[in-house]
């Protein structure tokens, strides 16, 4: 059977995470198989210590552990993004039960699901594959579900009052120990673009501690004003790379479809490197891009770009090169999502026809 190890590579530079990620292993080692969900607001470092979590345990589970990002995707999606992961039959009377089978046999397993947002969807998953010695780690904002173990997660070193980012120390407060802003800010600094009283004094101006009502988890004024002090010295390119990363809804972005999406010719490089300095863009894999939900979401507020757009540029690339099917799956997963919503006949056959070729790609 086929595995296609996905976790991503360990993290770098994980902060003040030394007593949350003894006491995760600790319960995960005690009780296994479970079920755990890491639930703290959005930027406050779950994924990061979902994935350091793993790696602390890969061991115990004899190297098999797996990575999925499941979103707001409804069941269907999510057991076909299990058996696509795991190579396991995707013909309908047979998904669910070969599912079982394979989870049931070949070991313990940890699979992380990271981002959660389907109460439903997940409470289904669960029970679906209780009964195999499969560990479940949730990440999600909130989780609404009974069954399963919930550990808060908290801005790192925030109950201990110390800061995790020294170079940015003094803005800890102000940034509200959130360890993104924090992380974008000590970047900023790092790169000599500003130094910290000069971001104090912006931040502070722009109303960074004002009480405010926020839309949603995502909606973090730290983060939004960091990113419009980054937009303000950016050029066309990098701010067209932002759009595209903050629209798209697969997992990341292929240096060549972010060059393509956005038109960018030979100042491609400089206007990447740039945003990654910055910390506004992470590199989960090499030469593949996205950018944080939040960050998302500030440049969402500043920009739009055509869902359309993307959606053709992965359907065609993936009609046009197959070879490009597995790298690209998440996006072709997106397409599906999108498509199983929308109810469009063409749009699903069009997916369908290329999931079948990913099928006979696993075979
Ligand atoms: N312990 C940490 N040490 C250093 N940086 C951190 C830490 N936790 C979070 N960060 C920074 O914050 C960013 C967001 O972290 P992460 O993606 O884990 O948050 P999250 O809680 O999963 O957010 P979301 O709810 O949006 O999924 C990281 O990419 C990193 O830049
Ligand atoms: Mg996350």
């Amino acid at each position: 059977m086929p595995f296609r190890g996905n976790f991503p590579p360990p993290p770098r530079g994980l902060k003040g995470r030394a007593t949350e990620l003894a006491t995760l292993a600790r319960t995960i080692e005690a009780v296994a198989p479970t079920r755990l969900a890491l639930v703290g607001a959005g930027g406050s470092g779950k994924s990061m210590l979902a994935c350091a979590l793993g790696y602390r345990l890969a061991r115990r589970f004899d190297g098999r552990i797996h990575w999925l990002r499941v979103g707001a995707w409804d069941f269907r999606t999510l057991v076909e993004m299990l058996a696509h992961h795991f190579g396991t039959s995707r013909e309908r009377s047979r998904l669910v039960p070969e599912l079982q089978a394979f989870l049931a046999s070949g070991g313990e397993r940890l699979v992380v699901l990271d981002n959660h947002e389907d109460d439903r969807a997940l409470a289904r998953l669960l029970e679906t594959f209780a009964a195999t010695p499969t560990t479940f780690v949730v990440t999600a904002r909130r989780c609404l579900l009974s069954g399963i173990l919930v550990f808060p997660v908290g801005a790192p070193l925030v109950t201990s009052g110390r800061s995790a980012f020294p170079l940015v120390a003094q803005l800890t407060r102000l940034l509200r120990w959130n360890p993104l802003a924090l992380d974008i800010a000590s970047a900023i600094v790092s790169s000599r673009a500003a130094t910290v009283g000069e971001l104090t004094r912006f931040l502070t101006a722009q109303g960074v501690s004002r009480a405010r009502v926020i839309e949603s988890e995502d909606d973090l004024p730290e983060v939004a004003l960091l990113v419009d002090w980054a937009w303000r010295r950016l050029g066309s390119v990098a701010r067209r790379m932002l759009a595209v990363l903050s629209y798209v809804q697969g997992d990341h972005v292929s240096r060549g479809s972010l060059g393509e999406l956005t038109r960018a010719r030979s100042s491609a490089r400089h206007s990447l490197d740039r945003l990654q300095r910055w910390h506004l863009v992470q590199e989960p894999m090499r030469d593949r891009f996205a950018v944080h939900a939040v960050v998302r979401c500030a440049v969402r507020r500043k920009t739009t770009f055509a869902a359309d757009a993307i959606f053709e540029h992965y359907i065609s690339l993936l009609e046009r090169s197959p070879g490009h099917l597995v790298r690209e799956h998440t996006h072709l997963f997106s397409a599906m999502d999108h498509a199983h919503r929308s109810g469009d006949l063409a749009t699903m056959l069009r997916v369908d026809r290329l999931l079948s070729n990913l099928d006979a790609d696993l075979t």
